[in-house]
Formats: C-alpha cells, sequence, structure tokens
C-alpha cells in the first residue's frame, strides 16, 4: 500500500495543512509520504494506491503554475480504483475561495475514487483540527474499502 501527500505552499499555509494531515494519518497507524510538488516525479503518480493532493488558490481561483502537470496527468488518468484526496487553504477575501480545490475536485472525482475534499483558511487553527480528523477517517476509510 503506497499512499502520498503532494502538496505545494508559498507562504507556508498548505504545508502546515499537509503536515497535519501527515501526522494525523500516523496517529491512525498510516505511513505516508509527504512530499512538495517540487520533489514529485509526476509521471510515478499511477504507482500509488492512494494520494492526497494539497494546494493553494493563486490568481483567479486559478491552480499555482507548479500544480498544473499533476493536474494534467489526474486528467489524462483513468483509474477508479486509486483512492485519492484533495485539500487545501485560500482566503475568503477572493470572490472564488479555494478555487483550485475545486479544480482538481472535479477533475479527481470523474477519474478516480474521490474520498473527501478539505479547505481551510489561510492558516490551520485549532477550530480546523475537528475537520481535519474528519478528512483523515473519510481518507481512511476509503483506503480500507478499496483494499476489500
Ligand atoms: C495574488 C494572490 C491571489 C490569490 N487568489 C486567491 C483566490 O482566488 N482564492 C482564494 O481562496 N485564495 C487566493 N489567494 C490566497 C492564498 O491562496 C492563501 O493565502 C493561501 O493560504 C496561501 O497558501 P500557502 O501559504 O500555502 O502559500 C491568493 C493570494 C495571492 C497572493
Amino acid at each position: 500500500m503506497r499512499i502520498g501527500i503532494v502538496y505545494t505552499s508559498v507562504s507556508g499555509n498548505t504545508e502546515e495543512l499537509a503536515r497535519l494531515l501527515h501526522e494525523l494519518l500516523i496517529e491512525q497507524k498510516y505511513r505516508s509520504q509527504l512530499m512538495n510538488i517540487t520533489d514529485f516525479p509526476v509521471h510515478e503518480l499511477a504507482e500509488y494506491d492512494a494520494i492526497a493532493i494539497g494546494t493553494y488558490t493563486w490568481g483567479d481561483g486559478e491552480i499555482p503554475i507548479e500544480m498544473e502537470p499533476i493536474y494534467n496527468e489526474f486528467k489524462g488518468l483513468r483509474d477508479k480504483k486509486m483512492v485519492t484526496a484533495i485539500f487545501g487553504t485560500g482566503d475568503r477575501f477572493y470572490p472564488h475561495y479555494c478555487g483550485a480545490v475545486d479544480t482538481f475536485k472535479n477533475a479527481l472525482k470523474t477519474n478516480t475514487n474521490l474520498a473527501v475534499t478539505l479547505k481551510v483558511e489561510l492558516l490551520p487553527q485549532k477550530q480546523d483540527l475537528s475537520k481535519c480528523k474528519k478528512f483523515v477517517e473519510l481518507f481512511t476509510e476509503r483506503i480500507q474499502t478499496s483494499l476489500q
């Protein structure tokens, strides 16, 4: 079972969220590889049984440029067995709050076994912990189901 968490982050909010989700997975006895997109070979995507993608939103609700290759890879992939999850941080100040999460969500829903979506405003706070735990619960439940 190969599980990955691949994220991008400029000012650290999404990285913090990715680290938190990684820790919560460890608490549930799931080992995952936590990787910045810059360290992730996109051609290896299909080798993962489960993958969680983390992204901030840029421009007018857009996915960051460094996430475009992995986004295009997902769009070209058809693997309904691959369990996926999408999380991200954004700012409600912008009209398309966490637009990049929504864009990934559409592609992952069509082409993979999308388990869960999570949006957090800026840096994760104490009050976000319950949604993060729920995220991990739904992700791991789907992984278990996919093994049966
Ligand atoms: C130029 C610019 C455009 C942004 N556009 C959006 C947006 O359209 N929607 C949104 O929810 N957040 C937007 N944001 C906010 C970032 O997504 C948010 O600060 C995020 O937490 C940054 O993540 P990071 O700390 O991981 O880099 C924008 C930020 C900047 C600087």
